[in-house]
């Protein structure tokens, strides 16, 4: 379905060239001035200069050509040549008509299958998830889902860190703590054990206890780089053990991610990019781009439109170590090989801008990318407690991903249960579902690159630009249609959407008709910011028209049938825009 402004724009075009100018003119945009019109038009202001004629004559003509068009309620020039447009009622609600009974609601799929890989979570095995890389799993997910609902095919990759320091640090850490275990005994050449060496929650100790110990233990710290170049160079011993951090951490990570809603399509990880790095090493060498430099492989990217100096790309370290960003290199040609993607989208830190640009333009200069697919890093800001600083657990130590959410969710429960009227048990439920809400839309309603404050007050609160009130919304139109279903016996299959009889009304609906545009640039700018917003007005002015329209009392039934489909359409579309940002509605809260 063409979104509203194209409509609009159609419809003037004609009286653009009737009167003899360009149809390049008839652009049309949102009314800067709702009090003064609901849509308009600057062409004339523009077409003036081409024309050499003052706008408001310019403006007078077209607008006399759109006086007799049904589309417009009103059609006005004003000084010194803008045109002012409202819509009809009797057209508003056809278009809205028409978006009820169209499937998405009329949007359009502009993927057309293009493939996309999403590159978010990132959480690094045998570490637990902190809110580091919750910023990065809620974006991430809802990025993948605007895409997907655009037609586009959505990779999503939680690009593992399971290659780094920290299996060198656990591997020294076990060797301290059960020195007996085979993995240390050189002399072992049976089978390893099949039971992992260590539970949960003692890895979870191990790699904390074993990173302090690396910050004051100079020969430890030695011993645990040592070990990561023997697993990263296939020591069997030690890969035995890798592969037991691995199980035992992804079971967790699997169970933290599926509590926030967030899934993968790929679980690859930095270990998946190894077996093409030799060769990527050997191809940028006889491609003339690799060179050493202090005993490290360095690749430049620096271009001459850059602002500043950006350093060489380290593609090896002295002591023969790959890094992160070889992997990163290693995975785009795994991904170009099993994917071939027309599209790569990144969510991380926004700290990590350097490392991205530089991993692009390797991957450009050596051709492993096509010179035009985009390659795009989202890059966000930090997550902030009230003072400013980043988020902490209130005695200082880093905040565990799932001690948030469930601090959040008791918050959530205690509120619910203030005025009780559910039981314990559907509370707590509710409490979860109200809970994820409260803590994505928080994150998402921010612009991504911005720090925000983790305000678990605000975030909760059920009214004001937060989660709970978009949900507290959609299960007061619930309410309303459940109740109606009671006292008609039907939700009349026949009814239509009527034009708008109050004010209240056609505000509703022209925020409606605005949603296809909405999606589109909310995926095409990266930006589910946007949708949160669409859906904070479409909230505000329903809940308007809700308190100025007595509903279930009108006496018209055909007015009446309207209303519940106007008010059925505001909650698809609300269900569906929290749908894509990652959570769900309650049916009772
Ligand atoms: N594991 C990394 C971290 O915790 C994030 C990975 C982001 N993705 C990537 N392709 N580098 O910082």
């Amino acid at each position: 379905m063409k979104k509203i402004l194209e409509c609009i724009a159609e419809a003037i075009k004609p009286a653009f060239t009737d009167s003899g100018y360009d149809e390049a003119y008839a652009r049309v945009t949102l009314s800067n001035r709702p009090d003064l019109c609901e849509f308009q038009c600057n062409g004339a202001m523009a077409a003036a200069k081409a024309y050499k004629k003052k706008p408001i004559d310019i403006a007078g003509e077209v607008v006399s050509r759109l006086s007799s068009n049904p589309m417009f309620a009103q059609a006005e020039a004003v000084m010194p040549g803008f045109i002012n447009l409202r819509l009809s009622a009797g057209y508003l609600a056809d278009y809205l008509n028409e978006m009820e009974v169209e499937p998405k609601f009329g949007l359009e799929e502009k993927g057309r299958g293009e493939t996309v890989v999403v590159d978010y979570g990132g959480a690094n095995v045998a570490k637990p998830l902190h809110v580091g890389h919750l910023r990065s799993a809620i974006i991430g997910e809802s990025v993948k889902r605007l895409g997907r609902f655009l037609g586009y095919h959505m990779v999503g990759d939680v690009h593992l860190g399971d290659w780094g320091l920290q299996m060198g640090l656990i591997i020294e850490e076990l060797r301290d703590r059960k020195p007996e275990l085979v993995y240390f005994d050189q002399s072992f050449s049976g089978e390893y054990p099949k039971e992992p060496p260590f539970t949960i929650s003692e890895l979870e100790e191990i790699y904390p206890a074993a990173s302090a110990k690396s910050k004051t233990d100079e020969a430890f710290k030695a011993r645990a780089q040592e070990a990561t170049l023997k697993l990263q160079r296939g020591y069997q011993p030690f890969r035995a053990v890798w592969r037991h951090i691995m199980n035992v951490s992804l079971a967790d990570l699997k169970k933290n991610y599926s509590n926030l809603g967030v899934t993968f399509d790929l679980w690859k990880g930095e270990s998946d990019a190894q077996k093409y790095i030799p060769g990527l090493i050997e191809d940028l060498e006889n491609k003339g781009l690799a060179y050493e430099s202090q005993g490290a492989l360095v690749v430049d990217i620096a271009q001459e439109k850059d602002s500043k100096e950006l350093p060489p790309c380290i593609i090896r370290k002295s002591d023969g170590a790959a890094l992160y960003a070889t992997s990163d290199l290693g995975t785009i040609i795994d991904r170009e090989k099993e994917l071939s993607p027309s599209r790569y989208i990144y969510i991380t830190d926004k700290r990590q801008e350097l490392h991205f640009i530089q991993v692009f333009r390797v991957a450009k200069k050596a051709g492993y990318v096509k010179e035009d697919t985009p390659m795009v890093h989202v890059m966000f800001g930090t997550m902030n407690g009230k003072d400013g600083k980043p988020f902490k657990t209130r005695d200082g130590g880093v905040m565990r991903l799932e001690n948030l959410v469930a601090e959040i969710n008791d918050a959530v429960y205690e509120r619910i249960m203030e005025n009780r009227t559910v039981s314990a048990e559907e509370a707590k439920k509710t409490a979860g579902i109200i809970g994820l809400a409260a803590l994505k839309y928080g994150d998402l309603s921010n612009q991504a690159s911005k720090d925000y404050v983790f305000d678990m007050d605000r975030f909760i609160s059920f009214e004001g630009n937060t989660g709970p009130y978009i949900l507290y919304t959609i299960v007061r139109i619930k309410s309303i249609l459940s109740k109606y279903q009671e006292s008609s016996g039907n939700t009349d299959q026949d009814a239509r959407i009527l034009g708008a009889v109050s004010e209240t009304e056609k505000n509703l609906m022209l925020q409606l008709a605005k949603y296809n545009e909405v999606i589109e640039t909310s995926f095409g700018d990266i930006a589910p910011h946007k949708i949160c917003q669409f859906i904070y007005e479409l909230s505000d002015v329903f809940n308007k028209f809700y308190n100025s329209t007595m509903i279930l009392k009108e006496a018209d039934k055909e007015r009446q049938g309207s209303y519940i489909r106007l008010i059925t359409l505001t909650k698809g579309i609300l269900e569906t825009c929290i749908d894509l940002l990652g959570f769900e509605a309650p049916e009772r809260m």
